[in-house]
């Protein structure tokens, strides 16, 4: 017998908003689909109809009559304008208390604009950040809800429901009032940047040192058995083994070298500049992906730029290996550290006093940076929620010491041998930055004041000081 209410509705019946409807219904509740054109919203009821209880409308008037009240309303449709066309279609035909949470990828900004309009409205409106990409949605993804406590204890334990569990504990909280939780997903997507673009790097070092994407494969293989051990390293392995199906060769070879980007990773470092936080090694990230397209760019440099050829030479291959795995652990680190500055810091800055150990606990499974640290940086967290940066952490510092020769190893060696590694370079120099007793910030306060009075203080006095620094300027 069909229920005549559905629990929760879902809109948008592209890839991710099928899987997310059909994430809820194999969880047992009743799911009301509706999509702008009627062809995605039939193919989903004929193709997985059987799965569990759909309630499918033609009409957001139909699809609004058949939620239960309060209504719980997921949007999956496509960020910016669609997300707002969707919102006003839906609007005028909800009553007070009702719940539209958008789960696309909104800039926070956004998100932030619409709770204020959509509240002042009398319903709810909660921003929440989903990764897991498409297999996520389905079996299982991390959840960043923001809005109001009120709509999390509504949609929050459907939402804890049909999210990972990792060791029992749903990959699913309550990020913040309004922008908090889109906020919290973009700095995922920005760490899992840095992620990929060191993972990138570590590559290209093992292939100029002369192994093949098979020997590869099997060094990111070994290394997710211990503490890289993550599902980016994982599907790594995969990756550097598939074949293409046409030519047979090793299919990361036929793949163009330029890679692309949606946006979430230019707004976590466009937010870090900002806020003043230096996630430089973010940005390097961002940036490569930018060179990498840059075919402009990358042509008139081939054929202008001299410099060594990329190979590396080793005397020790293993040793070698050794020291890429090790660089790899601080580079990531350092990653993590600076997203979480920039969670803590925004957090703080737009009064959402984001909780950064839940963060972390919500990332351990379903999401695309999902990884062994993970733990260990909500331990750290929960054991000090004051944690100025992960990597200072009293288990932390000490690992980053003993891996550091390591780490400045392999950052020499591709400089010489001419393998770009922005992140491993920038990761390193934000490392020797904040342990140095004095940078060069004091020179650059001393031209600041020459050129344009702009004022320095001293090391031994309060205040703001002024010299004429030549008689004849
Ligand atoms: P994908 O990249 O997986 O296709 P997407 O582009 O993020 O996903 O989202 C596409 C969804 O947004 C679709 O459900 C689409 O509806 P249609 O199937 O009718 O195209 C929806 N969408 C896009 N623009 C929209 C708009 N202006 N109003 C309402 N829904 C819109």
């Amino acid at each position: 017998e069909q229920p005549t209410k559905a629990d929760i509705g879902v809109v948008g019946m592209a890839v991710m908003g099928s899987n997310l409807a059909r994430n809820l219904a194999h969880h047992g509740y009743t799911v009301a689909v509706y999509n702008r054109s009627g062809d995605k919203t039939r193919a989903l009821v004929e193709d997985h109809g059987s799965e569990g209880s759909f309630l499918a409308s033609e009409t957001p008037e139909e699809f609004v009559a058949s939620l239960r009240a309060p209504r719980s309303i997921i949007l999956m449709v496509k960020a910016g304008a669609p997300t707002d066309a969707t919102i006003g279609t839906l609007l005028p035909l909800l009553s007070p208390g009702d719940i539209i949470m958008d789960g696309g990828n909104a800039y926070f900004r956004d998100t932030i604009r619409r709770e204020r309009e959509i509240s002042a409205k009398g319903f709810h409106f909660v921003g929440a950040g989903i990764s897991g990409g498409e297999h996520g949605a389905l079996t299982g993804p991390a959840i960043m809800p923001g809005g109001t406590p009120e709509s999390y204890r509504i949609i929050g334990p459907m939402l804890e429901t049909i999210s990972a569990h990792y060791e029992g504990e749903p990959c699913c909280a309550w990020m913040g009032p309004d922008g908090a939780g889109h906020f919290v997903k973009m700095i995922h997507n920005g760490i899992e940047y840095s992620d990929m673009q060191v993972i990138g790097e570590a590559y290209q070092l093992l292939r100029g040192a002369g192994l093949s994407n098979a020997q590869c494969a099997d060094v990111f293989a070994r290394w997710n058995t211990g503490d890289l051990s993550s599902y980016l390293i994982e599907i790594t392995a995969e990756v550097l083994r598939a074949k293409d199906p046409r030519t047979g060769r090793d299919l990361v070879e036929i793949i163009k070298d330029r890679a692309r980007m949606k946006g979430t990773g230019t707004w976590t470092v466009q937010t870090a500049l900002e806020l003043g936080v230096p996630a430089n090694g973010i940005a390097e990230a961002v940036f490569a992906r930018a060179e990498s397209s840059h075919d402009e760019l990358r042509a008139a440099g081939r054929a202008a730029l001299q410099g060594p050829d990329g190979a590396v030479r080793v005397d020790d291959r293993e040793a070698f290996i050794e020291d890429v795995h090790r660089a790899l652990w601080c580079s990531k680190v350092v990653s993590y550290s600076q997203g979480f500055d920039e969670i803590r810091t925004g957090g703080r800055e737009f009064g959402w006093d984001i909780d950064v150990a839940e963060a972390a606990r919500i990332w351990r499974d379903g999401c695309i940076i999902r990884a062994a640290l993970l733990e260990r940086i909500r331990r750290e967290y929960t054991a000090d929620p004051g944690l100025v940066s992960l990597m200072c952490a009293s288990s932390v510092a000490p690992e980053m010491a003993a891996n550091q020769d390591a780490w400045r190893r392999v950052v020499a060696t591709a400089a010489e041998s001419g393998v770009p590694a922005p992140v491993f370079s920038a990761t390193l120099a934000y490392y020797d930055m904040a342990r140095a007793p004095r940078v060069n910030a004091a020179l650059t306060q001393a031209q600041r004041d020459f050129f344009g009075s702009h004022t320095y203080e001293r090391v031994d006095d309060e205040g703001h000081f002024h010299i004429e620094w030549t008689a004849d300027r």
